[in-house]
């Protein structure tokens, strides 16, 4: 049997995540406010939130995607052909891309996820289901652009698939996510049979939208505030988490979810050399999470770079699956 092997190229600089944090958290308004990068949602607590998160009713995201994925499996299988290179951004449990394995039979897997040590567990199992199957774990950080190390194999002998599900590109800008995709298009080498597999949440209904990033059962609350327990953490603020509450609201016009953390009564926050002020109801920016129509987001793509791409959507529209080929 075959091992996983492991490359860990981002390293954790906890000078300069503290330092990028309280820049962000004394922001002021007239300068758009605080805010806080939507990656520091993710410590132990918020993964197992953002989990649970995903089994809400309200929360259609995932198993829209999953369901595209049962319906139109075979149909991608057919467009996009077997011995690939997988390469799976933002891996977690790599539970999404094993159930593509007996699908797209790839010759290697590259889970690439910030940490490694979230991979190893993971690869581990799935290395004993497909003993055959050649594994990587790749810890990166890619949110300012993709750049594979030569680990990953050669571009220009395996096609490379890769996979970016779960509308994780919703957390970009247009502008950061047009850069992005620019820098996988990059990524996915010379050969005219590699591409991109991507989900995307659309446009709808703002009732919808709302109840799926507010939900009554208060779990994307939780999810949200815990962003300022791992603050306090990371950077030795004193957030006291009985002064904030949770808005999830959609702007129409930008297109975006905005998740804020909002000042119930004035608070004083203060940490090792400083401090501030939030006077009641102002708020802290902690996510943006767009929502595409199919023609945007097809035009996005080609912008990118992009040839020609296939989507898949679900009978309501809900979300969309793109191939696109180099
Ligand atoms: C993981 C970025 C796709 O935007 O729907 C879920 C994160 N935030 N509920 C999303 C999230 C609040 C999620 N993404």
């Amino acid at each position: 049997m075959k091992t996983p092997h492991f490359l860990q190229v981002y390293q954790e600089n906890t000078d300069a995540i503290r330092h990028e944090l309280l820049k962000g958290l004394s922001a002021d308004p007239r300068h758009g406010g605080a805010w806080a990068s939507p990656k520091f949602l993710y410590d132990a607590l918020g993964s197992r939130l953002f989990e649970a998160i995903t089994e809400l009713p309200e929360y259609y995201p995932t198993r829209t995607e999953a369901a595209i994925f049962a319906e139109h499996g075979s149909a991608m299988a057919q467009s996009i052909g077997a011995g690939s290179t997988l390469i799976d951004l933002g891996a977690g449990n790599c539970a999404k891309a094993a159930r593509l394995f007996g699908l797209l039979f790839p010759q290697r897997y590259v889970a690439v996820d910030i940490s490694v040590d979230f991979l190893r567990d993971a690869l581990a199992s799935l290395q004993r289901q497909y003993p055959a199957l050649e594994m990587l774990g790749l810890g990166l950080d890619f949110s300012d652009g993709l750049e594979l190390p030569p680990e990953v194999g050669d571009g220009a002998h395996a096609p490379r698939l890769l996979f970016y599900p779960g509308s994780s590109i919703g957390n970009f800008s247009p502008s950061q996510a047009l850069s992005f995709l620019r820098s996988v298009h990059a990524a996915c080498g010379p050969l005219p049979e590699s591409g991109l597999l991507i989900g995307v949440d659309l446009v709808k209904d703002t009732a919808e939208l709302e109840a799926a990033y507010d939900d009554p059962l208060g779990v994307t609350a939780a999810f949200n505030r815990n962003l300022l327990l791992h603050i306090n953490r990371l950077t030795g603020t004193d957030f006291e988490l009985a002064h904030w509450q949770h808005v999830g609201r959609f702007d129409v016009p930008l297109s975006r979810i905005e998740m804020h953390l909002q000042a119930t009564r004035d608070v004083t926050v203060r940490w090792p050399g400083g401090g501030r002020e939030f006077i009641a109801g102002e708020r802290i920016h902690t996510e943006n999470s767009y929502k595409w129509t199919q023609a945007g987001f097809e035009q996005l793509l080609s912008q990118a770079g992009f040839g020609a791409a296939t989507g898949w959507t679900d009978p309501d529209k809900r979300f969309a699956v793109y191939w696109a080929m180099t």
